[in-house]
């Protein structure tokens, strides 16, 4: 794992564009601050899924097309808090549904948590947690033969470039059978008035985020990095949808890493590439399904249009 790190560390940053995985966002500290963005007044995302979960629970678990009688497994690729989800729970716990729900993320520490807070809140709920991959997990769902309704929330797809997150969904579909359901979350496309703010929010918690990851590989690799030589630089082009964030360095500068047994040189200005967050529309998310075995069979979004929750049938 460590290893793995080191060599994608040293791999992102021996490119003319620099580059690092926004996977590695994600230990302790950056679960944590990633909380704390999903309740920031800026992040709108989790309020317009939200919005959607609470007032159209019922759509959702109809289009499903489950039936009470019949067993089936809700899985989450990436549970996080399982706030969302929790709305979804209830409704199908107490409408006598028949289901486990298994959470999966590659944080061990996260699904701890969800776990415990689900056995509170919710102890009606068969809750079966798998750690591991998305795909390594993805491998283990063929064994079962039982219908599934997949949850891939809080537009997490949109961290995959659109070749990645077509390659990911025809995997995801080939480890699923006909009639499964995908419910997808996507940001959707708008102004740079209401993205922007999202990614770089007064209170610097997203600034805090991106810079995360130099501590971490500090912490980790043995780096150098001087965490206040860089600063977070994020940006969205409305006309394509994408949002990237940067770590952009504020001088010439040469930073050490132990674990690579490298040196690396920024000049002044010069950034790294440390996450994509792409938001959608149906063209472009139906320009990604082409070649996949999915279909979009409903679509349901917030009242200011934000955010949508697309249903995705396996054909
Ligand atoms: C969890 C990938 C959906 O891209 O909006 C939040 C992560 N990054 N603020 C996103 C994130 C900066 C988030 N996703």
């Amino acid at each position: 794992m460590l290893e793995q790190f080191a060599k994608d560390v040293d791999e992102g940053l021996s490119q003319p564009k620099k580059e690092l995985s926004s996977k590695y966002f994600y230990n302790k500290k950056g679960d944590a601050l990633f909380m704390e963005i999903m309740k920031m007044p800026e992040y709108y995302l989790t309020r317009s899924e939200m919005e959607i979960f609470t007032e159209q629970t019922q759509d959702l678990i109809n289009a499903f097309s489950v039936t009470p009688s019949n067993y089936f497994e809700l899985i989450e690729l990436g549970a996080g808090d399982g706030s969302k989800t929790r709305k979804l729970l209830a409704a199908l716990s107490d409408q006598g549904y028949q289901y486990d729900y298994m959470p999966v993320d590659i944080s061990k520490n996260v699904l701890d948590l969800l776990e415990d807070s689900l056995q509170k809140d919710l102890p009606q709920v068969s809750v079966k947690p798998k750690h591991g991959d998305y795909f390594e997990i993805l491998q283990s769902l063929k064994n079962s033969h039982h219908p599934k309704v997949v949850l891939f929330l809080g537009s997490n797809i949109g961290n995959m470039s659109d070749e990645t997150a077509t390659d990911f969904l025809y995997q995801l579909g080939a480890n699923l059978q006909a009639g499964d359901k995908l419910l997808l979350g996507a940001d959707l496309i708008k102004p740079a008035e209401v993205v922007m703010p999202a990614y770089d929010d007064k209170q610097g918690i997203t600034r805090e985020f991106n810079i995360n990851l130099l501590h971490r590989m500090n912490n980790e690799l043995e780096a150098s990095f001087d965490v206040d030589a860089f600063e977070h630089a994020p940006e969205y082009n409305e006309t394509n949808g994408v949002a990237k964030s940067f770590l952009k360095s504020k001088r010439d500068q040469h930073v050490a890493i132990n674990a690579t047994g490298k040196v690396y040189q920024f000049t002044a200005g010069e950034k790294i590439h440390t996450e994509t967050s792409r938001k959608y529309n149906d063209e472009i998310l139906l320009d990604i399904l082409k070649n996949t075995d999915f279909t979009i069979a409903h679509k349901f979004t917030d009242r200011k249009q934000y955010f949508a929750d697309y249903i995705l049938n396996r054909e």
